[in-house]
C-alpha cells in the first residue's frame, strides 16, 4: 500500500478515525479540491518566502494532502504526524510519517523551521489541557526563530451562516458539500464546538508561548502565525 512503509509508529495500537467522520472528511473534498485549497492556502501564509531547504512538520496532518503540496513547493525536508495510521497510509509522496500523538511528539528540541497545523487542534478532547501540551511540544522542537503556523475553523459570522445553512435539510439534501460538511461536524461536534467557544482561552495561550506575526479570521477560520518566544 503506498507510504506504508514509510510510517514510523510512536504508538502501541493502530488508532483509526471514526468511520463515519471519515467518509464525510472525504465526501468533503476530493484530494484534487484539497490541494489546490492547501496550496492558496500556504501561499496566503507566505510560504513563497520560506527556505526550500527548511525543516518543515505538519502535524495533524490526515492523508498528507499537505504535504503533497509542501513538496510541490519545493521543500525538500517535509514531515507530518497523524493519530490515525488508516489515513497516513493513503499518502504517497516522500516526506517521513508518523504514526503519533501531537501532544507527545517524539522529534528532537530545536529541530524544526517550521511547525503547521491545518485543522487538527480542534479535535483535542480536553481543553485547555491538550491545547497547552501540543503548543509546549511546539515550542520545545521549533529552532530559536522557527514558526507555528495553524489554520483552524474559528467562530465568525460567516461561520454561524455555514452553521445555519448546515441545520436546513432541504439545502444538505441537495448540496452534496454542504451535506458532507454537516456530517463532519455532526462527527467532531463535542471538541468542535468546544474549540469555537474558546477564542479567548486560546488567543491567550497563543500569546503566552508565541509571539504573534499573523492573526486573520476570515471565512470561519483562523490564519495564525507566531515565532517562539
Ligand atoms: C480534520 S483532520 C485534518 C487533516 C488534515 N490536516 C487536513 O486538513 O486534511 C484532523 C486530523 O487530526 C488527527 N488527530 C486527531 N487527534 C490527534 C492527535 N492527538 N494527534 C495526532 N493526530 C490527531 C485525526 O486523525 C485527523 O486526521
Amino acid at each position: 500500500m503506498a507510504g506504508q512503509k514509510r510510517i514510523t509508529s510512536w504508538v502501541q495500537t493502530e488508532i483509526g478515525t471514526d468511520e463515519e467522520w471519515e467518509r464525510a472528511y472525504k465526501a468533503f473534498e476530493t484530494p484534487e479540491e484539497e490541494i489546490a485549497k492547501f496550496k492558496k492556502r500556504l501561499i496566503s501564509l507566505g510560504a513563497a518566502d520560506w527556505p526550500r531547504d527548511a525543516d518543515v512538520v505538519e502535524l495533524f496532518c490526515g492523508r498528507g494532502n499537505g504535504l503533497v503540496v509542501l513538496e510541490e513547493c519545493g521543500f525538500t525536508s517535509v514531515e507530518g504526524v497523524d493519530l490515525s495510521k488508516a489515513l497516513l497510509k493513503e499518502y504517497s509522496g516522500n516526506a517521513k510519517l508518523y504514526a503519533g500523538d501531537c501532544r507527545t511528539l517524539q522529534f528532537q528540541d530545536m529541530s524544526k523551521d517550521i511547525v503547521l497545523v491545518q485543522g487538527g487542534l480542534h479535535h483535542l478532547p480536553i481543553l485547555p489541557e491538550d491545547l497547552e501540551k501540543v503548543l509546549l511540544e511546539v515550542q520545545r522542537i521549533l529552532k530559536p526563530g522557527g514558526r507555528f503556523i495553524f489554520v483552524e475553523p474559528w467562530q465568525t459570522p460567516f461561520l454561524a451562516a455555514v452553521h445555519y445553512a448546515c441545520s436546513i435539510s432541504v439545502l444538505t439534501s441537495c448540496w452534496p458539500k454542504l451535506k458532507a460538511l454537516h456530517d463532519m461536524i455532526e462527527g467532531e461536534k463535542e471538541t468542535y464546538f468546544r474549540w469555537l467557544g474558546q477564542k479567548k482561552m486560546v488567543v491567550a495561550m497563543l500569546d503566552k508561548y508565541f509571539l504573534q506575526e499573523k492573526k486573520d479570521a476570515r471565512f470561519g477560520k483562523l490564519f495564525y502565525i507566531g515565532v517562539s518566544r
